[in-house]
């Protein structure tokens, strides 16, 4: 009997999160998707997508991380375009409405600039979704730590690990919700990380 070696695992999704391994197990992301990893990075994400053939395209502020996730690409996922990659803020992203079957958008919401901005980047990533697809966003939250964070003004907080991050809570998530017409397709999601922040899971369908 054939047995999978155990240490196969970090060679095909290397540093993924979990929680988007998670979408992975329960088969919503699949081959031929277009996929729009937003605020990618240098694309710790992405090594599994870009090799079972999902059609990734990536954004990102960084010049520099732009430049990085399109060396693993051309490595990964050679016949995908170079220029499936660019700078810009999630505020304003240069493509057309309805595009992306998939969007992921993690650890980025909580760098928001103000709340109209953190709002701003939610309905931009909604335009670009196509209707059925899936939003996955996952960021810093206030739940679960009400009154044990050093709030400063409006929703921005200083973290323990020293950042001012913008925390939104479950009110303004529903508030969202209701103005974009989303449905949730599972809870909330949060976990604790010991004295240092709360990352809540926002899975949305358009
Ligand atoms: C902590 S990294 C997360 C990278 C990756 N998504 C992950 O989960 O590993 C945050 C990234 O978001 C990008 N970012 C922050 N604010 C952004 C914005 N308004 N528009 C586009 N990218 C942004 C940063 O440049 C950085 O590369």
């Amino acid at each position: 009997m054939f047995h999978l070696p155990i240490t196969s695992l970090q060679a095909h999704f290397g540093d993924i999160d979990i929680y988007l391994f998670d979408q992975l197990l329960k088969g919503r992301i699949q081959k031929g998707m277009k996929l729009l990893d937003a605020g990618c990075s240098t694309g710790r994400n992405l090594p599994y997508l870009l090799k079972a053939g999902v059609k990734v395209h990536g954004v990102d502020l960084s010049v520099d991380a732009v430049r990085q996730v399109r060396e693993l690409a051309s490595e990964l996922a050679p016949t995908l375009p170079a220029d499936n990659f660019v700078t810009a803020d999630l505020e304003q992203l240069p493509f057309e409405s309805d595009k992306f079957e998939v969007i992921l958008c993690s650890a980025v919401l909580h760098f928001a600039r103000s709340e109209a901005h953190f709002q701003g980047m939610v309905q931009e990533l909604w335009r670009v979704l196509q209707p059925g697809g899936m939003l996955f966003c996952r960021f810093g939250t206030t739940i679960g730590l009400a009154g044990k964070l050093e709030q400063l003004e409006g929703r921005f907080h200083r973290m323990p690990h020293g950042p001012v991050w913008f925390l939104a809570d479950e009110a303004l998530l529903s508030e969202l919700e209701k103005q974009l017409t989303a449905t949730r397709l599972e809870p909330l999601k949060t976990v604790l990380v010991e004295q240092e922040r709360s990352m809540t899971t926002w899975v949305l369908r358009k």
